[in-house]
């Protein structure tokens, strides 16, 4: 049996605007994993992926279509393996749907584990790359941040920009320098929302809108840059204001909602110095900026706000993507 795990992820600022080529910063969530095992089948039994969380079993040769099968089906291909016999198994503690990065760590556990039953270790880029395609499968026009922050496995400033002359997508990742760790809440409002949902939307109105909704991301590109370099000089006090100041903007895009900004200001009330939506939006998660003498405050704000998951991280600084 091998098995391999990966990460849930928070994006910290920069959402939505990153798929228009601006920065963002992400960060995985080490203690919210997916994870993918491995058995051996009967010869000629084919690949079989079984997820009992979801109650969903299928063989990858009937339904060949879906995201997890043609992650699997490339994963092979890149090994130069023909065919394998075998049964994958998933596990999840990434809720659906919620803005912490369910679908590409599944993914990136799969990837990892089938590899390694295949003798093999892949580098983070490779696994990166491979896990993009399913992403692609979920929602359309990703722009790779969610399976990027996982494979690495460390806060990473992300930005995808467009080659002007011949269209080519071009990433840089780099790591992000954190003088000081800091501590988030992050508060799960229950509804689900499936990011392609949001994403299509804001992709219409940027379509409608295009000066209004590129000037959107300017401003959020800009105050990513400044939350870069906060970050690097420890100054936490400055952080909160950044990350209100991004929720502002994505109000103005158009993905916030009532149960967004509900626990956001329950967070503030209590003391966060800086609350946002995290991730797709319309749903999902917030997070919430604490001190050691607010956090306990926050907490109990957003479970009384009616979070149904309160979950905590420390981020720290971690060098060399
Ligand atoms: O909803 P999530 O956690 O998958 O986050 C998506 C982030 C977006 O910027 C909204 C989309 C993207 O592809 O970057």
């Amino acid at each position: 049996m091998y098995t391999a795990s990966a990460p849930g992820k928070l994006i910290l600022c920069g959402e939505h605007a990153v798929v228009y080529g601006q920065p963002a910063i992400a960060l995985p969530l080490a203690d919210v994993r997916a994870s993918a095992s491995i058995s051996a089948a009967a010869a000629g039994s084919g690949m079989a992926i079984e997820a009992p969380d979801l109650g969903a079993a299928w063989m990858v040769s009937t339904l060949r279509d879906d995201p997890l099968s043609e992650v699997a089906l490339a994963t092979l291909r890149y090994l130069n393996v023909p065919s394998a016999d075998l049964t994958i198994t998933l596990q999840s503690a990434i809720p659906i749907a919620g803005g912490l990065g369910s679908g590409a760590a599944i993914a990136t556990a799969l990837v990892r584990s089938l590899a390694a039953y295949l003798g093999h270790t892949l580098a983070a880029d490779v696994v990166s790359d491979l896990v993009y395609t399913s992403e692609q499968r979920y929602h359309g026009t990703p722009s790779g941040i969610d399976n990027s922050v996982i494979a690495y496995e460390q806060a990473i400033w992300f930005e995808r920009r467009v080659h002007e002359v011949d269209g080519v997508p071009e990433r840089v990742i780099e790591p992000v320098h954190i003088a000081r760790p800091f501590n988030l809440i992050i508060g799960d409002t229950g509804v689900r929302s499936a990011t392609r949902l949001p994403v299509g939307e804001v992709r219409r109105r940027w379509q409608d809108a295009p000066h209004t909704y590129n000037c959107l991301f300017a401003k959020v590109g800009a105050l990513v840059r400044q939350v870069r370099e906060t970050l690097a000089s420890g100054d936490i006090a400055a952080l909160g204001p950044l990350l209100n100041h991004n929720q502002c903007l994505l109000e103005q895009i158009g993905v916030s909602s009532p149960e967004l900004e509900h626990l956001i200001a329950a967070a503030r009330e209590a003391g966060a110095s800086g609350a946002k939506l995290s991730g797709g939006g319309w749903g999902g998660v917030m997070l919430a900026l604490t001190t050691p003498a607010t956090h306990a405050s926050v907490i109990t704000a957003l479970q009384q706000a009616g979070a149904v998951r309160v979950l905590q991280t420390v981020v720290h600084g971690i060098s060399g993507v």
